[in-house]
């Protein structure tokens, strides 16, 4: 019997003994493809030579230093790395051990912005619906997961919310896309002219929507718009790329092709690879600037802060994306990947859409292709399809891993054949109901 308080407290899990490149192998020698990096997080597969090495180096030198007593090279070097390829104007990194850490160093970082600069009335975040930011009370209150909230919901500070930017669902047959992200851009308008525009501290949203519904990218003009309204009123514009930043929409950030840059960013999982666990928060010159004249320090912190063995792992996965040319292949193998889904899927009775940049990809999946109507909860689909995919010797969730062509090809072929059998089996079983 496991000691472990699994995700699911029922049923057992393979145990993962090895894994190599594409490929994770279970403890009865089964071998599975892992398409998704995991949750998205092992964008250089496992098992790279390189960023191993760099922590072997790194751990016989130096494993951990308190950064209340020191820095490391390793943390610098990283914060130098990531800064040379930010945004413009974001000039800072705070490193954490992972995605909800980040967010919270930026809702937090935001908040003691406005106490710094003399606007302590600012008060308010504005999230999005359906999005995803982390699982920690001030990241699950931005978030705008429903089922994930409920439960804790008397534990969550006020958040003002607006729509997800959700073409498949959002737009009307009437818009076009550019009307469709006006539509929305005056939505959040109006939603700060409700809460009052000087208590709001900022608007947080995912680039690329990744856990909460599927790899669904911003429509054009959307992000622009949101950045006007926000400086228009003085509020801080928080980008979480958690899941689709650090290459996997085929640009190192994914705000970069929205011609944008954010005050504060949240990056994890693809910063390590998975190595390690490790996140940071970017910031803007400004912001940094303002606790530079005021206090003199961001009130925060936790033990793990600046992990030098987690640094030299993030430096080196950032090292390989940059001299291999990882950035181009994304694009390239995305455009691959996303001709193979269109082709194996793009006509199947129950998908109702295929989207995503670069090689963060979604398919979602509908009881009714004419009215969109979704699958009901209660059948548990996903559960089904990513059984059936397991079976099949395929991870999924969204795409995330480097892989060649003919990767893609297997995990397409058994994608197809995962939804195929799950679809089948919960439309018989109701039907026979
Ligand atoms: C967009 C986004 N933000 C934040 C998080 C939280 O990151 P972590 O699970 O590393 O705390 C996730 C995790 O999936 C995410 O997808």
């Amino acid at each position: 019997m496991t000691r472990i308080i699994h995700r699911s407290l029922r049923g057992t899990l393979p145990v993962a003994v090895a894994a190599e490149g594409l490929l994770v192998t279970d403890s009865e020698g089964k071998r599975y493809i892992d398409a998704s990096g995991g949750a998205a997080v092992s964008c250089l597969g496992h098992g790279h030579p390189d960023v191993l090495a760099a922590m072997h180096a790194q751990i016989d030198r130096l494993a951990y230093a308190h950064t209340s007593f020191f820095t490391t090279r390793a943390a610098e070097e990283l914060a130098d790395t990531l800064i040379a390829h930010a945004p413009p104007g974001i000039g800072h990194v705070y490193l954490v051990s992972g995605g909800s850490e980040a967010m919270e160093a930026a809702l937090k970082l935001a908040r003691q912005y406005f106490v710094e600069i003399g606007e302590p009335e600012r008060e308010v975040f504005i999230g999005r619906k359906q999005s995803y930011h982390g699982n920690t009370l001030g990241a699950l209150a931005v978030g705008g997961n429903e089922w994930r909230r409920k439960q804790f919901a008397p534990l969550l500070i006020d958040v003002a919310r607006v729509s997800a930017c959700y073409e498949y669902r959002g737009r009307r047959d009437d818009e076009t896309a550019e009307q469709y992200s006006e539509r929305l851009a005056r939505e959040l308008e109006a939603k700060i002219q409700e809460v009052g525009p000087k208590r709001v501290i900022a608007f947080c949203a995912e680039t690329v929507v990744g856990a909460t519904a599927g790899a669904i990218p911003p429509t054009p003009g959307y992000f622009r718009r949101i950045r006007e309204i926000c400086d228009r009123h003085g509020i801080l514009m928080i980008a979480d790329e958690v899941m689709c930043g650090m290459g996997r929409t085929g640009t190192l950030h994914a705000i970069e092709q929205e011609g944008i840059a954010p005050d504060l960013m949240a990056i994890a999982k693809g910063l390590g690879g998975g190595y390690q666990p490790i996140g940071a928060m970017l910031a803007s010159t400004k912001i940094v600037a303002a606790l530079q004249r005021g206090s003199g320090l961001f009130q925060h912190g936790h033990t793990y802060i600046g992990h030098a063995v987690a640094s030299a792992a993030a430096l080196a996965v950032q090292r390989v994306i940059e001299r291999d040319g990882l950035l181009e292949q994304v694009k390239s193998r995305g455009r691959h990947l996303a001709r193979g889904l269109c082709g194996a899927l793009g006509g199947h009775p129950h998908v109702g859409d295929i989207r995503g940049r670069g090689l963060f990809m979604g398919v979602e999946l509908v009881e009714d292709r004419a009215t969109k109507k979704p699958f009901e909860p209660r059948l548990k689909l996903h559960a089904r399809i990513r059984a059936e995919a397991m079976a099949r010797g395929l991870m999924v969730y969204p795409m995330g891993v480097i892989a060649t062509e003919a990767d893609l090809d297997t995990i397409v072929e058994r994608l197809a054949a995962a939804i195929d059998s799950a679809t089948h089996v919960v439309t018989t079983e109701e039907e026979t109901k």
